[in-house]
């Protein structure tokens, strides 16, 4: 297969590579969630994106409501950081690891100046789970204490420190053992409070629950738990790395309750949609805990310029277009819409719920979740089910999408559930 094509492929090309790209992913990648050749009409193969659109191999547009399960926060190939990124690629695309880059300095400060509170230092990763491995290490570093509380239904990665905490065992029991960790119901803070024992060091926690279906805890509970942490001496971890950066209608799911957590976990959005990138956040009085040997927590490709290029492009283009304003706003129009379906469909959807443009439909029952997402897939809308919760398909488009493109997502929603509704 030829690689680098940026010219329009013929018939002919369209259809060698697509049956080339079914055949290796067959017999070479992982099978997830199921082979290729039993995928059916939605085994396409994905070609280009521009802003809210994704386009096949053949040029089928799909309206990506999905965006990437929270990547996509600027859309496809945002021009701003196409353009930093590729100034850098054309330059110093991966760093020397000895001397100082300019880039990677301006990404830290950057985020540093839209980080809650006095967080200022970060550490700069690939991925989300790398963001919460480094999190965890740093709160036994600083603590001096080993265990950890996370929530029931939690996600927060699948390495081994990061799937420790994550509230799910079907993840958890075939790999088991894991770091010691016990988990408390989201949302119930006295639960929290009698799950702290002497040797806790940290709770973990996510601002909603993304991938556990979209859950919102009841109002003041982030608050309520940074009380608790504090009095009892442990540190407060808060994984943002699907509600953080503006795709909750706040630059941080946090600031609805305008809680300061001692470590924040970030990546997804953090990449621009451009170039994998995550990174932990945390003050110098926690961080001193690295210091005495700097290399107690290092990595490679850790601080690469690309990446801290495109999340240095990526705050800013956060802040200028005030995408999370944005998301606000949109996230208020699509809700409305919603409900409205809901109660239209009341046999079909069973709830919908979210803040922002991080929004769940649970349905009834799983298969009418799956029979939707198949029925907007055939209109050309991307969505997917949450990882934890099979029955509620989450609603997650580009930060940037705008009043039509929601209307337009509506009224493919409503031919989908009137399909299904038959
Ligand atoms: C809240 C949260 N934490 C951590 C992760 C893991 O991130 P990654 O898949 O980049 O390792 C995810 C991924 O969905 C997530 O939603």
């Amino acid at each position: 297969m030829q690689l680098g094509i940026t010219r329009p492929l013929t018939e002919a090309e369209q259809d060698e590579l697509s049956s080339e790209a079914f055949d290796s992913y067959d017999a070479y990648c992982n099978r997830w969630p199921k082979s290729v050749r039993e995928w059916g009409p939605s085994a396409v193969v994905e070609w280009s994106g521009e802003g809210v659109w994704l386009r096949d191999i053949r040029g089928r547009a799909f309206l990506d409501c999905l965006g990437g399960y929270g990547v996509f926060a600027l859309g496809h190939r945002h021009p701003r950081v196409i353009e930093a990124v590729k100034a850098q690629l054309d330059r110093l695309p991966l760093h020397s690891q000895k001397l100082v880059n300019p880039y990677v300095a301006e990404a830290a400060r950057r985020l540093a100046g839209i980080v809650p509170g006095n967080l200022r230092k970060s550490f700069w990763c690939n991925s989300g789970t790398e963001a919460v491995e480094g999190a965890l290490k740093l709160a036994r570093l600083y603590t001096k204490k080993k265990t950890f509380v996370s929530t029931t239904n939690s996600f927060h990665g699948k390495s081994f420190g990061s799937l420790s905490v994550t509230g799910r065992a079907l993840f958890r029991d075939p790999v088991a053992p894991l770091l010691p960790a016990r988990f408390v119901p989201f949302g119930d803070a006295a639960a929290l409070e009698k799950a702290i024992d002497a040797d806790t060091a940290a709770f973990i926690v996510e601002p909603i629950q993304g991938e556990g279906g979209v859950h919102l805890p009841p109002e003041g509970y982030l608050a309520k738990v940074r009380e608790i942490c504090t009095r009892r001496g442990i540190l407060m971890i808060v994984d943002e790395i699907q509600t953080g950066l503006g795709r909750t209608g706040k630059m941080f799911g946090v600031d609805h309750e305008g809680v300061q957590p001692d470590i924040l976990c970030l990546a997804k959005a953090l990449s621009g949609g451009v170039v994998p990138c995550g990174a932990l956040v945390s003050t110098d009085e926690i961080w001193s805990a690295f210091h005495p040997m700097p290399l107690f927590h290092t990595s490679t490709f850790g601080h690469n310029p690309l990446a801290a290029t495109a999340a240095a492009a990526t705050i800013e283009v956060l802040t200028t277009e005030k995408l999370p304003e944005r998301a606000a706003r949109m996230g208020e129009r699509l809700m409305a819409g919603l409900r409205e379906l809901w109660r239209s469909y009341p046999k079909v959807l069973a709830e919908v719920r979210g803040r922002g443009l991080l929004v769940g439909m649970e349905f009834v029952a799983e298969e009418a979740g799956i029979r939707t997402a198949e029925e907007l897939f055939a209109r050309d809308v991307l969505v997917a089910h949450t990882l934890n919760n099979p029955r509620v398909v989450r609603i997650e488009p580009p930060l940037i999408i705008t009043e039509e493109q929601i209307d337009l997502f509506l009224s493919k929603l409503r031919g989908a559930l009137e399909a299904i509704g038959k």
